[in-house]
């Protein structure tokens, strides 16, 4: 025989433990009372059904108590934006000891500084530009084929011409901007220099040497007498500060619309003698592009071709320090995987 008064409390007390109270009220028990009332006595059933009523309504009340109070309970707050596992007792935060600048970052710096020692400011680029910068100031206009090779990322929204802005697909886009900017330099006299390490976009298919988002850096030097010796010289010297050794480089012809002439730079493979994984065992590597400043590109920054010359140079800064550091797939690069970028 159940009873019904000390069942009572069992159950209550089990309401007031659970996490989910409402379950009570299928509690088996209730089951084996019913299953008793056939073998009590007929004039004892009706009294023995209202107790039975009473314990129900009792744990149903419990049961509302029990749902109120549980929804007033505070939970502890999680930060959901913590680089750890919430769930972890004791989080394991990364010491700041431990962090280190992004190896592009390192790198950029000191490409930067290279320069700027060589005379050079440095500017920043943007990441979203117009199509007046990234191709009609550079000699590309309406219609040129040659803007079909840039693999342009276009937003949805138009500029005030109804043309898509742009990702800029290379740092050139800034090539009118520097040059408008450092004019005042001409008329007294002094060089235009200025380099723009940045941030690239183009839609490729991604693979262990392609990837949509890189770096460059544009390099603009623009003064009386400026001749493609000078051009070669600067890089050179820049690519030989870089590796830390004396290098030879080859200049090839190439096409870019913002340069006349323009060429492909290659340089000696600082890494082995006689061919290797790096250079694909052909001991150069092909690594810029770079040209005399177009005198339409002068022009559209107000400068005056007959009176001043000027070279340029766009450098692909994610090849540079893949090869420095021997990474081998530049996805790497934008991961954002601590196991790659602790070892840096
Ligand atoms: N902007 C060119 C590119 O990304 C490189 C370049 C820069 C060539 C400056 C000439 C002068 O392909």
């Amino acid at each position: 025989m159940i009873d019904v008064e000390s069942l009572k409390e069992k159950l209550i007390a089990r309401v007031h433990a659970s996490e989910a109270p409402a379950e009570v009220a299928k509690a088996p028990e209730f089951r084996e009372l019913y299953a008793q009332i056939p073998s009590l006595p007929p004039e004892d059933r009706g009294d023995f059904g209202k107790r039975v009523n009473e314990l129900k309504k009792a744990v149903d009340d419990a049961i509302g108590q029990r749902k109120a109070e549980l929804a007033t309970v505070a939970l502890p707050t999680i930060d959901v934006t913590a680089p750890f596992d919430v769930n972890s007792s004791e989080p394991l935060l990364l010491p700041a000891s431990q962090g280190t600048l992004h190896p592009l970052t390192q790198e950029i710096e000191r490409v930067s500084a290279i320069f700027n020692r060589m005379g050079f400011v440095t500017e920043q680029s943007r990441e979203i530009d117009d199509q007046f910068h990234m191709f009609e100031t550079l000699n590309f206009p309406k219609g040129h084929p040659a803007r079909d090779d840039y693999d342009t990322f276009m937003t949805v929204e138009t500029d005030q011409d109804g043309d898509p802005l742009i990702a800029p697909a290379h740092t050139s886009t800034m090539q009118n901007r520097v040059l408008k900017k450092y004019q005042g330099n001409l008329a007294q006299g002094e060089a235009i220099a200025v380099v723009v390490p940045d941030r690239t976009f183009r839609n490729e298919d991604l693979d262990a040497r392609h990837e949509h988002t890189f770096y460059q850096v544009e390099g603009v030097y623009v003064a009386k007498g400026v001749h493609a010796g000078m051009l070669v010289a600067t890089l050179q010297k820049f690519l030989e500060e870089y590796y830390g050794r004396s290098l030879n480089v080859r200049v090839n012809p190439f096409y870019f619309p913002f340069t006349e002439p323009s060429f492909e730079f290659a340089l000696e493979c600082p890494f082995c003698e006689d061919g290797c994984s790096v250079c694909s065992h052909s001991k150069w590597i092909e690594l810029l592009g770079c040209g005399m400043i177009h005198p339409n590109v002068l022009a559209a920054a107000g400068i005056d071709s007959d009176e001043f010359t000027g070279f340029a140079f766009g450098c692909g800064i994610d090849r540079l320090v893949m090869m420095k550091h021997n990474i081998e797939d530049i996805r790497h690069l934008e991961s954002a995987k601590l196991n790659f970028l602790r070892q840096f």
